[in-house]
């Protein structure tokens, strides 16, 4: 199947000072998503945004919002990020975050939204195969999560691989969806592997020209894959 790679802009490496400029900017610049992370400084340490921050978003750009929760216990938030305008709620498999996952991705369907489900760098797919059928999107960490900036994990991409592989023998199509050290160097490689959506934090917001660094990106990227 061809899939062409699809861009979402991590806040995370905004100047969030003008955060309105910024997703403006991006969303001019080809992004296809934005990214927004949530950290709530026990699942990960930093604290991050909130749902005023998601809505402040949905005000300045019509892109998906693609709402990271690195939170514990999701299930006591989902219905304040929905109402806040996210389009797509992607909950970390791990039981440290939800111990009901089914119930949880349920539930965000529930709220019309688009369900996803996270899986850190020391996370199997065996965690999240019996809930696949359930989810649109399956976000690989390819760094552990909690931080912008960090180098990507190359030992991450058998992963990506089987879980394509595994999609494909049960039909199911969800985005794979990896974040965390992306870039154009990485672009080749997780499209390859069988990823269709790339986080890029400092890869763009990094740059002087957010077009020309998603431009970058998109060039590298393998197609057909
Ligand atoms: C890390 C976050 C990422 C982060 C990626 O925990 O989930 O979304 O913003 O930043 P870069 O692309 O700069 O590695
Ligand atoms: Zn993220």
């Amino acid at each position: 199947m061809t899939r062409s790679l699809l861009i979402a802009a991590s806040l995370l490496a905004a100047d969030i000072g003008q955060l309105d400029v910024e997703v403006r900017a991006v969303d001019r610049a080809g992004a296809d998503w934005i990214h927004v992370d949530v950290m709530d400084g026990r699942f990960v340490p930093e604290i991050s945004f909130g749902p005023s921050v998601v809505r402040a978003v949905r005000k300045s750009t019509t892109l998906p919002v693609n709402v990271h929760l690195m939170i514990v216990e999701p299930e006591r938030s989902l219905a304040a990020y929905a109402d806040a305008g996210a389009d797509h709620l992607l909950v970390q498999a791990e039981p440290g975050s939800t111990v009901h996952l089914h119930r949880v991705l349920s539930v965000i369907r529930e709220l019309g939204k688009r369900p996803g489900v996270v899986i850190d760098p020391a996370t199997p797919i065996a965690w999240i195969t019996e809930v696949l059928h359930l989810v649109d999107i399956v976000l690989v960490m390819t760094v552990n999560p909690g931080f912008g900036g960090q180098a990507f994990l190359p030992e991450v991409l058998p992963k990506i691989a089987a879980l394509r592989e595994h999609c494909d023998a049960r039909g199911l199509t969800p985005h794979i969806e990896v974040d965390g050290g992306e870039d154009a160097a990485t672009a080749q490689r997780v499209t390859e592997a069988g990823a269709d959506v790339m986080v890029a934090g400092n890869a763009v917001f990094g740059r002087p020209d957010y077009a020309a660094a998603i431009a970058a990106i998109r060039a590298n990227a393998g197609s057909p894959i």
